[in-house]
This record gives structure tokens, C-alpha cells and sequence, in this order.
């Protein structure tokens, strides 16, 4: 059986960190044997398909995100893999079989064009999504002010429009995964005993150019990063644990203690992350970024992943690596 892991690309995903991660969870974590998992800003997924495969003790998980395609593609994957593997042969078939680029950006364009009416059944948005999802510039999902997809065609030469084994996977790992669509706040009413929520928000921008958050419509400004602080006080109040991955800014500009005097009364680790979002290659380094948590690391703390040492390798099954060139 493949393991299960992204079955879509999405900026932001979390696959060159899930070691990191790993090593800044409760210490005591893997001793624990009813743990609730909490994803408020699930995206792809890359952290939750590791943590229920990883963590079996996990007995009961919700995941969250405000984009209503990408939530249907989870039910989807969960409910219909069948169908959908179906479908996405098909399409994947009709792609290849067209012979030059104009004529696979034409489709493209088409399939854009029908995906934007939002007016399909869930197979076919799923089906549609995930065929923009690798055939467009960098697996980007960005919309426009009109909530329209906006992104343009990719060239790809072969891209894997059907990926069959991993969505079967998936779908076996979502069976008892409660999934749900709207905003992060929601989900403090699923937290019941022993609950570890991990945040993983848009981004705060490093500069006004350098910075990939348009996920959705509404973007997640400075004063949604505070209400997501507030929302991690309730979380803390109410005794469930957190972790809340984020931009460095104190690490790009010495000046900048946004989040260090947000999260003051909280941990926080630095740890190396290699983003991919600039279009320009050569300014694809390695930055920081910012573990924020509310419990003790123990000895699960391995100094190795921390800022002052070598950057770790990258967890190659956890990354989500499709199209070419990214
Ligand atoms: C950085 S991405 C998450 C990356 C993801 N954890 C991964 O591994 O791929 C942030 C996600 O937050 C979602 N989002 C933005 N605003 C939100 C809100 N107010 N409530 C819930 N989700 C939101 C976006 O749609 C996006 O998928």
C-alpha cells in the first residue's frame, strides 16, 4: 500500500518541516492513548497525513480550511475515491493526448474557464482542481478579488493528473477524519480531552513582494495573525496543547518583533525551512521560521533541528512533489 501523503501541491506545505515538527511535539506524546489532532488550516496536508500514520495513539482528528474546493477535494478523496480515479484518468487521457502546447494550454484555459462557473458537482470541481492543481505555474491556487482562480498554464510536459495509489491511501487514512470548511475558530468546539491543535496560517508577508498569501479572497493580514493568537489563548486556557508554525520576521529584519512580542508568553524555536514560492530560483534560499508552542519539548527537544545547527535533510515521502521544475 502506498503511504499516504499531499495529493495536491499547495504553497506553504509543510514536507521539508515534518522532521522538525516531529521533534518539537509534547515529549510524552507517543504515551498517550486517546489524542484528538486538530488542523485549523489543513492546506495539503502534508503534517496531518504524518501524524495519522506516525502516531497511532491519534483516535480521533479534525481538519479545517476556509477553501471550500480544496475541503470538497477531502471529502471527496475520503467518500469517492473510485469515482474519482475514474474521472481523473479520463481527463489525464484527453490531456495527453493532445499534441502540442497550444493545444494543452487551450484546454487548460477551457477547464479554467468551467471550474470558475462554480456551478459543478463535486466530482467534476475535484476533478478540475486537480487537473489545474499540476498543469499550472507551480501548483499555485491563488484567486482574484471576484473569487476567481487566476493562475496561468504551467507547460508541463507529463504532469500526473491521476495519482490512483495515493488517493486510495488517502482516502483510507480520512475514513474517521472529521472534515470541515470555514474559519479556524470553529474548530474549538471539536477539542475534547487530550487535544494537540497545529497551526499551520497563511504566512505573514517578509516584504510586501517576497511573500505568497492569497489564498483566498480575504487576506490574513496582521490583525487576523492577532485573532489567531487570541483564538491560541483559549486554546491554552481550555488546557489543550498547541503548535503554530510562521514567517520569521525577527530572523529577516532584526527590528521586526511581530510575532516575538505576540507570542512572548510562549515558546518559540527557530528552525531552517527552504521556501519555494519565489519564481525567481535563484532567490529560493533557506529562511527561519518560528515553532511557536504552550507545553515542554522534554527530552524530545533533539538540538540537532534548531536553529544554530546544520539544517536538517528533507523527509522525501512527506513532500508533495508534483509537476516538474518546482
Ligand atoms: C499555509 S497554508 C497551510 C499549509 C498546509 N498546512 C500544508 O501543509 O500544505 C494556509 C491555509 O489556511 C487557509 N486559510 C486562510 N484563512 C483561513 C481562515 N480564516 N480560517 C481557516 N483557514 C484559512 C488557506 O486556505 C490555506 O489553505
Amino acid at each position: 500500500m502506498a503511504k499516504a501523503k499531499p495529493f495536491v501541491k499547495w504553497v506553504g506545505g509543510k514536507g521539508q518541516l515534518i522532521e522538525q515538527l516531529e521533534a518539537l511535539l509534547p515529549a510524552d506524546f507517543d504515551k498517550r492513548e486517546n489524542v484528538t489532532y486538530i488542523e485549523p488550516f489543513v492546506g495539503g496536508g502534508a503534517m496531518l497525513f504524518y501524524m495519522l500514520q506516525a502516531h497511532p495513539n491519534i483516535k480521533s482528528a479534525v481538519i479545517n480550511d476556509i477553501n471550500s474546493d480544496l475541503i470538497t477535494c477531502y471529502r471527496v478523496v475520503r467518500d469517492n475515491p473510485t469515482e474519482l480515479v475514474a474521472s481523473l484518468s479520463e481527463i489525464q487521457k484527453e490531456y495527453y493526448a493532445l499534441g502540442s502546447e497550444e493545444e494543452r494550454k487551450a484546454m487548460f484555459m477551457q477547464v479554467r474557464d468551467r471550474y470558475n462557473t462554480k456551478a459543478l458537482g463535486d466530482i467534476e470541481n475535484t476533478t478540475l482542481f486537480f487537473f489545474l492543481n499540476r498543469t499550472c505555474f507551480n501548483g499555485l491556487y491563488r484567486v482574484n478579488k471576484s473569487n476567481k482562480f487566476n493562475v496561468p498554464f504551467g507547460k508541463y510536459a507529463t504532469p500526473t493528473i491521476c495519482d490512483a495509489s495515493t488517493i486510495y491511501a488517502d482516502s483510507e487514512v480520512l475514513q474517521n477524519v472529521e472534515i470541515l470548511c470555514g474559519d479556524f475558530e470553529e474548530t474549538i468546539k471539536y477539542a475534547k480531552g487530550d487535544t494537540l491543535f497545529y497551526f499551520d496560517p497563511p504566512y505573514r508577508p517578509l516584504s510586501s513582494t517576497s511573500s505568497f498569501n492569497d489564498y483566498t479572497k480575504e487576506a490574513f493580514n496582521d490583525d487576523a495573525q492577532r485573532r489567531l493568537k487570541l483564538f491560541c489563548d483559549r486554546v491554552n486556557e481550555q488546557g489543550y496543547q498547541f503548535m503554530l508554525s510562521n514567517s520569521d520576521c525577527l530572523g529577516k529584519d532584526g527590528q521586526d518583533r511581530f510575532f516575538d512580542d505576540l507570542f512572548a508568553e510562549y515558546t518559540i524555536n527557530r528552525v531552517w525551512a527552504s521556501r519555494n514560492i519565489n519564481a525567481i530560483a535563484s532567490k529560493r534560499g533557506k529562511l527561519t521560521e518560528i515553532l511557536v508552542h504552550n507545553y515542554g519539548i522534554g527530552s524530545r527537544q533533539e538540538k540537532a533541528y534548531l536553529l544554530h545547527e546544520q539544517p536538517t535533510p528533507r523527509v522525501a515521502d512527506y513532500e508533495c512533489t508534483y509537476g516538474t521544475g518546482i
